[in-house]
């Protein structure tokens, strides 16, 4: 059987969440491949809302497995408030989620010294959500870090200690003044929570249920926070694209089945870093009010600007998309005019591309379109939607070279159109 792959093409905040939970009524396994608590999925069914920070979106379909796999990065103090307020609601989350021993545990002096990093730099600060994602790949890949699997071994608290150690030094050295001790019994605490779980080694667990089953890998963050092909250093620290899936979790490319790419009919990013089609002027501010722009995770408000088709295509390629997710476009209900931007130019120059330095003045070129001044949010079936949201979408599919098959309008799971 195959991987099916969700992941968001823009920069995050795409609507993963309501989509994973949708598609995971037929999918019996859910898994995260990538980044950790940095990610707040939301997902509204039967009048209810949740935020996901590290647990997989198909935690609340009866009978699914859900994975969190070994690329993530794992904060236990997170992880346990979450199961623990989704057990309240009569999930038996100990049951439906495994934990991969190979990611990485997120120590409270990790957060910390996301803070001291996001505080030296001052005003080319990255806009992390301070969860801690940064230092802890860093540890991963300068091979200091400490894994899940890790805690059940009889020294675990000294390797700790160590690490933690490392940690005080750097902070010292970086003057940051903060209590390194102050999380650590909460820490301790939810370390021993963690162990009450399943921890499987992921990689033969998820190939043996290949065997029988199809598997949804959820993504975290959207293409163009891409460690290696985002808009380098404003991204995040781990691989968003499809690829990421298949080392995420130790699958071959081979198993890749649906690549299914969401984003939204305009475009939003928290923290700072380029933004082509970002507006500055009314319009932005109306863009955030109707699609409530907001982080789920930190509550900054979000920068919104129009489609970007340049930046969209990309990401296309990038993560061989063969199912396009279009969300929220019903905010675009009472809209005169939308445009998308389906060209840069560069130093004068007319550009399909996007350019190494993202930074370059870059000036987006739009096409325009007569909007469909029409209430989307009742639509349930193809046929009630206006003609001139037709034509607004069959432009997507010609440029971008790949179908729509889901639109989405309204938060609501019931609130899709599968075409
Ligand atoms: P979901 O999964 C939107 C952004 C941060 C910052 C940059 C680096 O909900 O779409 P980090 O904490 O990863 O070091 O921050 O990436 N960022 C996100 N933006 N949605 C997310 O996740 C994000 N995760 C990280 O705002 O600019
Ligand atoms: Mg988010």
């Amino acid at each position: 059987m195959k991987l099916d792959v969700v992941l968001g093409l823009q920069w995050g905040d795409e609507g993963k969440g309501k989509i994973v939970d949708v598609l995971a009524g037929n999918y019996p396994v859910v898994a995260r491949f990538q980044g950790g608590p940095n990610a707040g999925h939301s997902l509204h069914f039967e009048g209810k809302s949740y935020v996901l920070r590290s647990i997989p979106s198909g935690i609340f379909r009866k009978d699914a497995t859900n994975i969190i796999g070994n690329g993530v990065v794992l904060d236990p103090i997170t992880f346990r408030q979450e199961c623990e307020n989704i057990a309240k609601t009569g999930v038996p989350v100990k049951e439906r989620i495994k934990v991969a021993k190979k990611a990485h545990l997120i120590l409270p002096t990790h957060r910390l010294l996301d803070a001291a990093n996001e505080a030296a730099m001052g005003k080319g600060k990255i806009g992390s959500t301070l969860k801690g994602i940064g230092p802890t790949y860093t540890d991963k890949v300068s091979r200091n870090g400490l894994r899940v699997g890790d805690i059940l071994a009889p020294d675990f608290r000294d390797r700790y200690e160590k690490l933690k150690n490392r940690h005080v030094r750097q902070l010292s050295q970086m003057n940051f003044e903060c209590d390194p001790d102050a999380e650590e019994q909460a820490f301790m605490e939810a370390v021993d929570y963690l162990r009450e779980f399943e921890l499987i080694d992921c990689e033969y667990y998820v190939n043996e249920l290949l065997k029988t089953e199809k598997i949804l890998a959820e993504g975290a963050q959207g293409s163009m926070l891409d460690i290696d092909y985002g808009s380098y250093p404003f991204v995040t620290s781990s691989s968003t694209a499809c690829a990421g899936a298949c080392i995420g979790l130790g699958v071959s490319p081979s198993k890749i089945g649906h690549v299914y790419g969401i984003f939204k009919a305009y475009c939003t990013r928290v923290g700072s870093g380029p933004f082509p089609t970002e507006l500055f002027d009314e319009t932005g501010e109306r863009l955030r009010k109707i699609g409530n722009e907001f982080g789920a995770v930190t509550g900054r408000p979000r920068r919104c600007g129009w489609l970007d088709l340049v930046a969209l295509k990309y990401a296309v390629m990038i993560s061989g998309v063969t199912d396009l997710i279009m969300m929220k476009s019903d905010c675009l209900d009472s809209f005169e005019t939308i445009k998308v931007c389906t060209s840069y130019k560069v130093d004068g120059k007319e550009t399909h591309s996007v350019p190494f330095d993202t930074y370059a003045a870059v000036e987006p070129v739009y096409t325009e379109f007569r909007g469909w001044n029409a209430d989307l949010t009742g639509c349930r079936t193809e046929k009630e939607l206006p003609e001139e949201f037709r034509n607004y979408i069959k432009f997507m599919e010609d440029y971008l070279e790949v179908p729509i098959r889901i639109i989405s309008l309204g938060p609501d799971r019931e609130a899709t159109i599968m075409r």
